[in-house]
């Protein structure tokens, strides 16, 4: 089958200029819905049931809309997807040797730390370490696997243990050689390293995919992502992409004894390694060479987001080891936030679930980062004019208007944030900003501050209209069909306004009586609705039918109830009747009751009052009564006593390779056993997978029984 995304360059966009707001809008929504739908069975059931050229058809349309209609996009379009395509679509590998990551340092002080610990470990009577400094590029690991120095498979990191297999796109970069240079190569060679596209490839290639209303991506490193993530080869090899070779897995044999060594030697094997690496001999000349490369930063052609050091003997790397995911013997010293200059052209408040305002700066779009922002928090009413949450002054007292000239700084994936306000550049007609006294819903109802915990006021502000304010009914229906509450396929964030903007879903219990009423609703004849999305809607609700308790109470959408609290709650009472009998007699002040909810683990008094003020107010209740009597709700299991490890305190550490670190803790918890993060005399168990560092010393000096994660698997029967 021809890959989708193989597209005439010169084709036009389909005309949608006929179509009002109103109209683009249930299109945008229903073919949103329809490629949702497609693409689930392409990539993920490999049946799809349209032709290429069909969906090439819808996919076109709907980056018309969009086009015409930016306001349209959101983190949830299809449009948005195509860096993080579904799993399933590769083939899985398992990586002979976990690809872990390096922990950060950001500061000095957090470098010196680093050499400071490594040459204690090491017991040096000097501090005599050399360190590999490189770049540390902005890309996408991967681990390229050589037998008899051919290349046989080519993985992604994956969660570390398990990547997908991208061979066939590997074999369309340049950078990457099929076949090792140079002779006697050891027999099983794996070289990883980065995938990365160059900055000025990145841009041209946004270029021609706006040209044929295509996705745009939001940086380099998406770029590469969604480049090689094609089924078809071909389309990857239309993509400039590159590779920088800086680290090994399996080696039948090392060829070198340092990791400048195995850099040279990836070089003679016919891979490109970076050129600004370099062996540093002191702390003073790590600092020196990430100066240094941060001054540059901006000129090179590719993303960086900081440096990596190694320590360069390897047999010293090997005693140093790694601690629980990270290597003692490397730590990447990332640069600081990027910020840029632009104009802050409005303030809107944003009613969240709960009622809580928060102020949001739309901004004139800058870059940062290789990233678009047009969005930032002002987060409350006190940060725009200066005071911090403890009452601090913040940016020497400026205060933030409408029409100022601000500086935005984001770092990684943090949301970007408001530094400072240019004061020189303000213009005369720039405008305070009154923060409302009422909310902006059509109930106009009156704003408060919330108090702190200490009784006074605090900085938030929140609308009083609780149940009756419509901005905090949707935020409440958004996460109650969200991944983490009742997983609702297909109705998101859009369809759920439109829903609600025409009274179909008001609240829960509708989403589950939609089918029952679309007799008279007919959601099919809406304009641009389908039979097949319909169908495919009614589907995923009523696989939602039946929720875990904990899932529920999460989706209640309490205030400090989050997946954490609810799960608390879950095992605390075990089942729906016996967590809502105690509610109500919380709500009503039963001392015994409220006594009970305080004893479970995790569970305290803001947790309490919350509650208290969910299940005391009738109309909670009513929409709780309405809901339950639609779903059904499975009882949540109440940690085993009489399993293997009942009673036993286990420390986890090394990776683990069949399930997650949170996998195996909440197993271990469900089976009665407590799972610590630090080994003492007191531990019973230490499941150690590989890289394991001191923890796995620590057992050893207290005669702590260790096992393979394997042995754990058989010790607890799965
Ligand atoms: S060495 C044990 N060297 O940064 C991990 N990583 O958090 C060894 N990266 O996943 C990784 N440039 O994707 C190493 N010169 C470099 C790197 C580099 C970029 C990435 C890599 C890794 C992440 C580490």
């Amino acid at each position: 089958m021809m890959a989708r995304a193989a597209k005439s360059k010169t084709r036009p966009l389909p005309d949608v200029t006929g179509l009002t707001k109103a109209q683009a809008k249930v299109e945008h929504m229903r073919l949103a819905l329809e490629l949702e739908g497609h693409d689930k069975r392409y990539y993920q059931d490999d049946a799809p049931s349209v032709t290429d050229a069909e969906y090439d058809a819808l996919r076109q349309r709907f980056n018309a809309i969009e086009q015409r209609f930016p306001e349209f996009v959101s983190a949830e379009s299809p449009s948005q997807k195509v860096g993080a395509a579904p799993s399933g679509r590769f083939k899985k590998v398992r990586h002979a040797v976990p690809m872990l990551s390096l922990d950060n340092a950001f500061a000095e002080e957090d470098v010196r730390d680093f050499v400071g610990r490594i040459v204690r470990f090491l017991k040096l009577a000097d501090d005599k370490v050399d360190f590999s400094a490189e770049p540390k590029i902005d890309g996408l690991s991967m681990s390229l696997r050589y037998e008899g120095g051919e290349l046989v498979t080519a993985a992604t990191r994956g969660d570390g243990a398990v990547g997908e297999d991208v061979t066939a796109n590997i074999r369309t970069l340049e950078d990457v050689p099929q076949k090792l240079k140079g002779r006697n190569v050891p027999d099983v060679c794996e070289v990883r390293g980065e995938v990365y596209m160059t900055k000025h490839a990145f841009l041209a290639l946004n270029e021609r995919q706006k040209a044929a209303g295509d996705t745009v991506f939001a940086n380099p490193r998406n770029s590469a992502a969604g480049s090689l993530r094609q089924k078809d080869p071909t389309i990857t090899a239309s993509r400039p992409l590159g590779f920088f070779a800086y680290a090994w897995g399996e080696m039948s044999a090392m060829p070198e004894g340092t990791q400048s060594g195995m850099i040279h030697w990836f070089e003679r094997c016919g891979f490109k390694t970076n050129p600004l690496t370099k062996l540093c001999h002191s702390v003073e000349e790590l600092l020196a060479f990430h100066h240094a490369i941060e001054q540059q930063r901006a000129e090179l052609d590719y993303d960086i987001d900081g440096v990596v050091y190694k320590v360069d003997r390897i047999d010293w790397q090997d005693r140093l080891g790694f601690v629980s995911r990270t290597p003692r013997w490397g730590i990447a010293h990332k640069f600081p936030a990027e910020r840029a200059m632009t104009v802050l052209r409005d303030i809107e408040i944003q009613v969240g679930r709960t009622g809580s305002f928060t102020p949001v700066g739309k901004l004139e779009p800058v870059g940062v980062g290789g990233v678009i922002v047009q969005n930032v928090t002002l987060h409350n009413e006190d940060y725009i004019k200066g005071i911090g949450n403890k009452g601090e002054i913040l940016r020497e007292g400026r205060d933030i208007r409408i029409g100022d000239t601000v500086v935005i700084q984001r770092a990684g994936d943090v949301i970007p944030q408001v530094v400072d306000v240019v004061i020189d550049k303000r213009p005369s007609n720039a405008r305070e900003f009154h923060f409302p006294k009422k909310c902006p819903c059509p109930l106009h109802t009156d704003v408060t501050r919330e108090e702190t915990a200490a009784g006074e006021e605090g900085s938030r502000a929140r609308c009083t209209g609780e149940f009756a304010c419509p901005y905090q009914k949707i935020e409440h229906l958004k996460l109650f069909v969200s991944r983490r509450a009742f997983d609702i396929d297909g109705l998101g964030e859009k369809q759920l306004q439109y829903f609600f903007d025409e009274d179909f879903v008001k609240e829960p219990a509708d989403i589950f009586t939609l089918e029952k009423r679309n007799s008279k609703l007919k959601l099919e004849e809406i304009e641009g609705y389908g039979e097949t999305s319909v169908r495919n809607l009614f589907g995923a609700i009523e696989s939602r039918r039946r929720i875990a308790l904990e899932r529920f109470i999460y989706a209640l959408g309490m205030r400090h109830v989050g997946e954490t609290t609810a799960l608390a709650l879950a095992r605390g009472y075990g089942s729906w009747d016996a967590f809502h009998d105690a509610s109500l007699k919380v709500a009503r002040g039963d001392e015994e009751a409220i006594a009970d909810m305080d004893a479970l683990d995790q569970i305290g008094d803001t947790v309490i009052k919350s509650i208290a003020d969910y299940f005391g107010e009738s109309h909670n209740r009513g929409i709780v009564e309405r809901l339950t009597r639609e779903v059904e709700i499975v009882d949540a299991e109440k940690p085993k006593r009489n399993s293997a490890v009942a009673g036993k305190t286990v420390v986890f550490t090394g990776s683990l390779e069949k399930m997650t670190r949170d996998e195996a803790k909440a197993t271990a918890e469900r089976l009665g056993a407590k799972v610590s993060g630090s080994v003492s005399k007191k531990t019973d168990l230490v499941v150690a997978g590989p890289g394991a560092g001191s923890k796995l010393a620590e057992a050893n000096k207290h005669g702590v029984k260790v096992l393979t994660e394997d042995e754990w698997l058989t010790l607890i029967g799965e």
